[in-house]
């Protein structure tokens, strides 16, 4: 492949692995890591890094030209929690740096993106279960707002511009290399850390809470697959399901390993964010389109979470 691909916010919980990713599949000085802070040493020793703040347009335009970028994977943004305390901040980071790229594509500096969007988009007056690609999207938070002012964006730029743009709605990503920040779904990442180093968590959510999520390893394959696809001309910010489990199934599969694990429920104003998203996402869509199908169950994934963070933690 003789593309070069800039990721945007490559030091975050999917910007790290999926660098890493591209970086085995096409080599690692075709994948031009970026972000407003120095990543771990895996991602910093693997290959070219500039630091990017997302925003900046003119220093985006710099790494283009420098790299002769064609691709661009946009993975900065703040999520839900974070959003919510501070809304303009995470407007001008989430939509800014969407309509800088969007803008460089459209003057055909670089030639395809990709925006990951978010179950946040749908609403209290959503259907919760298996939400459908295209229903009410009424969303309630700052981040949920954002994504989907982005998701029109995008359509907006292909229809009129005929930019090649690509999404996806990610549920909750799990993933042991690098913590998610300021997210709703969090909790079922540091749940399995807690597992380890306290044998105890005090979960931030009600044991009932069902919630869709994702393993990590999913989560890239998707993205890689969206961004080889042929696609229909109509734009879609594509469901994409996988797993979906509360706290209470969730801690069941870790006893299972973990034997003595215990889960203690102090619900926060996160819950009030989870319980305005769907349950279960409705991903027909994009399992007709580009053969979307996902791998790890609630089982494999404790399995792979569990041993994973157990080597990291005596290493
Ligand atoms: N994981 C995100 C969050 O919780 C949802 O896209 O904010």
């Amino acid at each position: 492949m003789s593309d070069t691909i800039l990721i945007l916010g490559a030091c975050g919980q999917i910007g790290t692995e999926l660098t890493l990713k591209l970086r085995k599949l096409y080599g690692n000085t075709a994948i031009i890591a970026s972000d407003i802070r120095e990543g771990n040493t895996e991602l910093m020793q693997s290959g070219p890094f500039e630091i990017l703040d997302a925003t900046n347009k003119e220093k985006i335009v710099e790494v283009i030209e420098k790299y002769a970028i064609s691709e661009v994977y946009l993975m900065a943004a703040m999520l839900s929690v974070t959003a919510e305390k501070y809304p303009q901040k995470a407007w001008n980071l989430n939509i800014n740096s969407l309509l800088h790229v969007l803008d460089l594509a459209k003057d055909k500096l670089i030639k395809k993106v990709f925006w990951p969007s978010s179950i946040a988009v749908f609403g209290t007056t959503t259907p919760k279960q298996h939400t459908p690609q295209i229903t009410v999207t009424e969303p309630t938070t700052v981040y949920g707002i954002s994504k989907l002012a982005g998701e029109r964006w995008c359509a907006y730029y292909k229809s009129n511009y005929g930019v090649d743009v690509r999404s996806v709605r990610y549920p909750g990503i799990i993933s042991w290399k690098t913590n998610p920040g300021g997210g709703t779904t969090d909790y079922a990442v540091e749940i399995y850390h807690k597992a380890i180093t306290d044998k105890f968590y005090n979960c931030f959510l009600t044991e009932n809470t069902r919630l869709p999520m994702m393993y990590m390893d999913d989560a890239i394959r998707a993205t890689i697959a969206m961004m080889q696809a042929t696609l229909p001309i109509h734009f879609f910010s594509y469901n994409i399901a996988a797993i979906d489990f509360t706290p209470k199934e969730i801690t069941a599969a870790i006893q299972k390993r973990v034997p003595g694990f215990k889960v203690a429920y102090s619900p926060d104003f996160r819950q009030q964010i989870a319980d305005s998203w769907p349950q279960s996402i409705d991903d027909t869509q994009a399992k007709k389109d580009w053969n979307w199908q996902y791998e790890f169950d609630l089982e494999k994934m404790t399995d792979v979470m569990l041993n994973s963070l157990k080597k990291k933690y005596n290493s």
